[in-house]
């Protein structure tokens, strides 16, 4: 049977993906993720692994590159793919909030005219500021937000708080919460109907390992 490929994020939740897969039968050798190699396949050949910037998994699950991929609520959101997505996994939890410096607590954003917003999300960032009113010119940047409060590129930032270690080391603080997010399995529509009893097959597999994860938890 021809292998499934599975598009994983680059970088924070690499390992916890691959050990998610590992525990559904699809582990890798040791060595295959290390390096630069983008592409290897699991043990038993019945996977194979691709390895993409996050914010691409779910345009190679989109487009069918991919069957399947894992990636972050905050980045599928924020691609606007369409893919099919039956599971939440557990790990890579966080939130996407509005923050800013502390000043900022005591002033009525909505009627701050010429109020600049930083942003990883941008499409997030104008979503949620359009929804509460606050006429804000959304800044996109790739990385290093909280940056952006600092040297007066912005005044606020839509960014993902995992520990609050990097805001309050930026002297910034929390203002609004827009979503929590953690990581999901995605999967390509048509393949998802095409290899129908395969893939309801991991899923209910993968899915038996969170449910017995969060039950320890
Ligand atoms: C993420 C996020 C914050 C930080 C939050 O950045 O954009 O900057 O982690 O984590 P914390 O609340 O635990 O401090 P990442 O490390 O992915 O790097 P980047 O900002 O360069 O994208």
């Amino acid at each position: 049977m021809d292998p499934l490929t599975i598009a994983l994020p680059k970088g924070r939740m690499q390992d916890a993906a691959l050990d998610l897969f590992a525990s559904v039968g699809l582990g890798v050798a040791a060595d295959a993720a290390n390096g630069r190699r983008l592409v290897f396949a699991d043990r038993s050949g019945s996977a194979h692994y691709v390895l993409a910037k996050p914010a691409d998994v779910p345009t190679y699950v989109e487009y069918g590159a991919a069957d399947l991929g894992v990636v972050g609520e905050d980045v599928l959101r924020e691609s606007g793919r369409h893919v099919y997505e039956p599971l939440r996994l557990g790990f890579g939890r966080c939130r996407l909030m509005l923050a800013g410096p502390p000043e900022a607590r005591d002033r009525n954003l909505r009627l701050d005219i010429g109020l600049r917003v930083a942003s990883k999300y941008p499409h997030l960032a104008q979503t949620y500021c359009l929804e509460q009113g606050i006429p804000a010119e959304i800044i996109p940047l790739n990385g290093s937000v909280e940056l952006a409060p600092t040297v007066g590129l912005a005044d606020l930032l839509v960014d993902l708080v995992e520990t609050g270690t990097t805001l309050r080391e930026n002297g910034l603080v929390e203002l609004d919460l827009i979503m929590h997010s953690q990581a999901v399995l995605i999967v390509n529509r048509a393949s998802h109907k095409l290899r129908f009893g395969t893939i309801q097959d991991l899923i209910s597999r993968i899915a038996h390992v969170v449910a017995t994860r969060e039950e320890q938890r």
